[in-house]
């Protein structure tokens, strides 16, 4: 028989086992509210940090990668950095903090990610790097790399100038619209450029300056550079917004884009075609925002531990007025 002291020793055991029992079963199942992972429900979970908002490209990347989470059935935390590396690198630590299955991230500029990049290694979660890459010296910090080859951008469009000016008797002055400073495609695009008209010294950069990928900067930039050169033949513009910005200004100017002043730009996205489709764009080199299918797809085979290539690159083209029209009408994005 029990005693009331006995009794009460034996309940206050069964309670103590039974929380035990608890707090040991939802730590292993993982529990949002504390900053771990989700129950296990067999999905695998990814942590997304973009670069922001700061393009219609940009929507259609976001977008993209939102849609093919939610087809391929992949839990996707995203988070928007807007524009700010350390919101980067914040949001990449969340992620290890919440042990994700896999890290992705399109890196606002190319350096300063070594060290955040180790701790997700060590922490065995694997990270892909999404349109854009980074510069890090050690490979075995990420798996993979999926985007578009910039560099060539930039030679594709300089390649057009150098045709489309073969006949050009003075010098052609060129203008350069930068994207975000130190990012992988303003790096890459402007070398790419500067390489495809270096045989031609007639083709000159007289201006080249940071609009950061906006609009707003583009115009603004272009208005400065309007001010201080009588003579600009041609825009080279890193992406389409910017030189949707710089129309405006070119406008107000009194000046005819696409006639008066050449403009070549980055991207394709509607906006864009439809300038050139109008004829105040001349040619645009295609960068595709598509990224979210092959993404999806990388994070479920880095998750089985499946060896995939160190760069995957997308296939892109080029539009000219004409194809631009004939693009329009079923373009995506
Ligand atoms: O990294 C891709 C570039 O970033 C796109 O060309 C631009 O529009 C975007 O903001």
């Amino acid at each position: 028989m029990l005693t009331m002291g006995k009794a009460i020793t034996r309940r206050r055991a069964v309670a103590v086992l039974t929380a035990t029992l608890l707090a040991t079963g939802l730590a292993a199942c993982g529990n949002s509210d504390t900053g771990d992972k989700p129950a296990d429900d067999g999905k695998l979970t990814l942590g997304f940090s973009q670069v922001g908002a700061e393009s219609g490209w940009r929507t259609a990347n976001t977008n993209s990668i939102k849609e093919s989470a939610t087809a391929a059935g992949i839990e996707l935390k995203f988070d928007d950095a807007q524009g700010k590396q350390e919101n980067q690198i914040t949001a990449i630590r969340n992620y290890i903090q919440q042990k994700v299955d896999v890290i992705a991230f399109s890196p606002v500029v190319e350096s300063g990610w070594d060290t955040v990049l180790k701790e997700a290694k060590d922490a065995g979660i694997p990270v892909i790097l999404t349109d854009r890459s980074v510069d890090s010296a050690d490979k075995s910090l990420y798996k993979t790399f999926i985007g578009s080859d910039f560099v060539k951008e930039g030679k594709l469009s300089g390649e057009w100038l150098v045709n489309e000016t073969k006949s050009a008797t003075g010098t052609v002055n060129i203008v350069e619209l930068q994207g975000t400073t130190g990012s992988a495609p303003a790096n890459d695009r402007k070398k790419g450029f500067a390489e495809a008209i270096a045989a031609n010294p007639n083709l000159k950069v007289i201006a080249s300056q940071t609009g950061d990928f906006t609009r707003a900067g583009g115009k603004a930039v272009m208005e400065q550079f309007l001010k201080a050169n009588p003579k600009i033949d041609v825009l080279f513009a890193h992406n389409d917004d910017m030189g949707l910005g710089a129309l405006e200004a070119i406008t107000a100017a009194g000046k005819v884009p696409g006639k008066d002043i050449k403009i070549i730009t980055i991207d394709a996205v509607k906006d864009g075609m439809q300038a050139l489709a109008d004829g105040k764009f001349n040619f645009i080199a295609e960068c595709s925002p598509l990224l979210g299918p092959q993404l999806m797809d990388l994070v479920k085979k880095v998750s089985k531990g499946e060896t995939i290539p160190q760069r995957i690159e997308t296939e892109e083209g080029t539009f000219t007025p004409e194809q631009a029209k004939a693009a329009l009408p079923t373009r995506k994005y």
